[in-house]
């Protein structure tokens, strides 16, 4: 049974309603006119119930289904979409491209939108199931750890969520395909923040100072051997030091300098790991050098895993939509999600859906592909259908 024939005949209004997000992209918690959209169309569908507000902009939609649930564990699913745009100015050209200079849906999030509304539409005028379908949709997934502040707020607990399902799009995977894999999928992703305090000292005299800039070049490259030395090479992990600000003369030898970077990691033993040798390789250099760094080491996002049951049937739910040789085990990135966040308070699964030969996310001319609507809705659906199955 592929793609479910009624998500055809409503592609057109997906369709639309994608577009008009992402004609109106918006930023982190300010989701305000996505997050009234989407409340909107619940309305209109006749969810059960609609609150709004729920980590600061978040909103949740309750699909009561036909019977109430019955004796087995999973009584409600949770089905979720992120909302948030990115500070990235548009260059697609398309006649409904973003609206807002500088800011753009680069990452699908408006397609994310758009197919949970469709699911929730059809959800609710078939109510083809036993149990409650929660629909979940979140500002701030780009770095706002917007899944987080719902969660804070009882996200889990207020709607008795017993499982949770997330999707993301996948630049370079067919349309028409999925990509999972049970376990660690997506990394977890800290920051270092560093501040360097030498000495400055005229260029022809660095016996009179500490530079700043040396002490930045030997941090960089002494972090770099943590990942060939420390960690186990049967593991992952990356340290990226991105920016590196020093000096405003090529004679004089400043005084301060600064590194900004972020770590990915796997598992919890290597992130614990690298953020110790961070410290380590810190203080070292530090003692070295007689330079006096400050080290700012933030954790982020954790490790986005998932859960081994509720990936088999995210993995059979799939191969139904799209058929068996379309879905594939993929290996883990090293990019991260804030469901991390869900999946570590309900157990559930992540999955990537093809959204063909485009541009990459985050890219300015990026594209979520209209195409893939009826394979994510009809996944969301028969999600429900399948875990809350009515007698
Ligand atoms: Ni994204």
């Amino acid at each position: 049974m592929p793609i479910v024939n009624r998500v055809a005949d409503l592609q057109p209004d997906i369709q639309a309603w994608r577009r008009d997000i992402h004609e109106h992209p918006e930023l982190l918690y300010d989701v305000h006119r996505t997050a009234g959209f989407v409340a909107d169309r619940l309305k209109e569908f006749g969810c059960d119930e609609i609150v709004t507000g729920l980590g600061k902009t978040g909103v949740v939609g309750v699909i009561k289904g036909r019977q109430p649930a019955g004796n087995g564990d999973v009584k409600v699913i949770g089905l979720r979409a992120d909302m948030d745009a990115l500070p990235v100015a548009e260059m697609t050209g398309l006649p409904y491209a973003s609206k807002t200079p500088g800011v753009m849906h680069a990452c699908g999030h408006d397609g994310h939108t758009a197919m949970l509304l469709g699911a929730a539409r059809y959800l609710a005028e078939t109510r083809n199931f036993a149990g409650d379908a929660v629909v979940i949709f979140q500002p701030a997934e780009e770095g706002g750890a917007g899944a987080q502040a719902m969660i804070n707020d009882g996200l889990m607990e207020r709607f008795k969520i017993d499982q949770v399902y997330g999707m993301h799009n996948g630049p370079g995977l067919p349309v028409g395909s999925f990509a999972i894999r049970p376990g660690p999928l997506m990394a977890a992703t800290d920051s270092i923040d560093i501040l360097i305090e030498g000495k400055g000292a005229h260029a022809a005299k660095p016996n009179n100072g500490i530079d700043s800039v040396l002490v930045g070049a030997q941090l960089i490259t002494a972090l770099q051997q943590i990942v060939s030395r420390n960690v186990d090479p049967l593991e992952s992990a990356v340290i990226s030091i991105c920016e590196f600000h020093a000096g405003n003369a090529r004679n004089v030898i400043p005084q301060t300098a600064e590194l900004h970077g972020t770590v990915r990691t796997l598992t919890p033993k290597v992130r614990e790991l690298v953020a110790k040798r961070v410290r380590e390789v810190v203080d070292g250099i530090a003692q070295v050098t007689g330079a006096k760094i400050d080290l700012t080491y933030t954790p982020g996002y954790p490790v986005t895993v998932n859960h081994a049951a509720e990936t088999e049937r995210a993995i059979q739910i799939a191969k139904d939509v799209a058929g068996e040789k379309n879905v594939h085990e993929m290996p883990p990135m090293m990019g991260a999600e804030d469901f991390s966040y869900m999946l570590e308070a309900r157990p559930g699964a992540f999955i990537f859906i093809g959204n063909g030969d485009t541009a990459g996310l985050h890219h300015p001319a990026y594209n979520f592909n209209d195409e893939a609507i009826v394979y994510g809705t009809s996944y969301f659906i028969k999600m429900v259908e399948t875990a809350l199955a009515a007698s």
